[in-house]
């Protein structure tokens, strides 16, 4: 998925994948990876989501990263917050108390830009990238994350000769040959969400599996 794709789907308010409520999974399993608060979380591909708010409520903070200047203003002006904007590279790093968001392209942080992160929050993020992508995107975030850390990560499972991405089916065998090596995977929920994706009933799926995982990085 290129830039624009997703820029063009930002101007054009086609969103469908944000969501107006704090996400259940999140709050259900992320206390399974006992994370200190104080901690900084990172939260590849963010869009405007309430998770990030949520985070911040259980005192953590929060390193967003998001493509589109429209999705972070947005989060900003959804909550009445005047955030702080500085130019760092071809980033612009939006600050408020608890939270920066660095707009521009995730692929091109650095671990020095984000600083030591205990975790992160992948939601919808690994999903909406493309085959050839997902792999370099799990590189970038091994290369982002230190040593000792761990992850809560929300994927969908489906029948991808009947729909096309985004959100891309990431089935668990797939997790298991491109991240087994360094990270150690425990599914922890999940259920069928068929029922509340329009698309997916329209194109006949017989379900659609989401998947939640704590992941946990092995020492090497
Ligand atoms: C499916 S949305 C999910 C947003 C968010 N995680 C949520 O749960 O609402 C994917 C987001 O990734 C952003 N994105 C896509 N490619 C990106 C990249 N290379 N760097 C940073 N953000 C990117 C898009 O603009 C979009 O907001």
């Amino acid at each position: 998925m290129q830039a624009d794709f997703w820029l063009q789907r930002w101007s054009a308010g086609q969103i469908g994948f944000h969501q107006s409520q704090v996400n259940q999974d999140l709050r259900q399993s992320w206390p399974l990876l006992q994370v200190a608060p104080g901690a900084r979380v990172l939260v590849p591909l963010c869009g405007k989501s309430q998770d990030m708010g949520w985070l911040m409520g259980q005192g953590y903070h929060v390193v967003g990263a998001e493509l589109s200047e429209a999705a972070v203003e947005s989060y900003f002006t959804e909550r009445g917050e005047q955030p702080h904007i500085t130019l760092q590279g071809d980033f612009k790093v939006y600050a408020a108390p608890g939270i920066e968001i660095w707009c521009g392209d995730f692929f091109a942080l650095t671990a020095r830009d984000i600083g030591r992160c205990a975790a992160f929050y992948d939601r919808a993020a690994l999903i909406a990238l493309p085959a050839d992508m997902r792999e370099r995107y799990v590189q970038q975030l091994e290369a982002l994350m230190p040593q000792a850390c761990s992850g809560l990560l929300i994927t969908l499972e489906y029948d991808q000769n009947l729909l096309e991405g985004p959100p891309f089916s990431v089935p668990y065998t797939w997790l298991q040959s491109v991240m087994s090596g360094s990270w150690k995977i425990k599914k922890v929920g999940g259920q069928d969400t068929l029922h509340s994706s329009p698309k997916g009933l329209k194109a006949g799926l017989e379900r659609m599996d989401e998947h939640v995982y704590v992941l946990e990085r092995q020492s090497r």
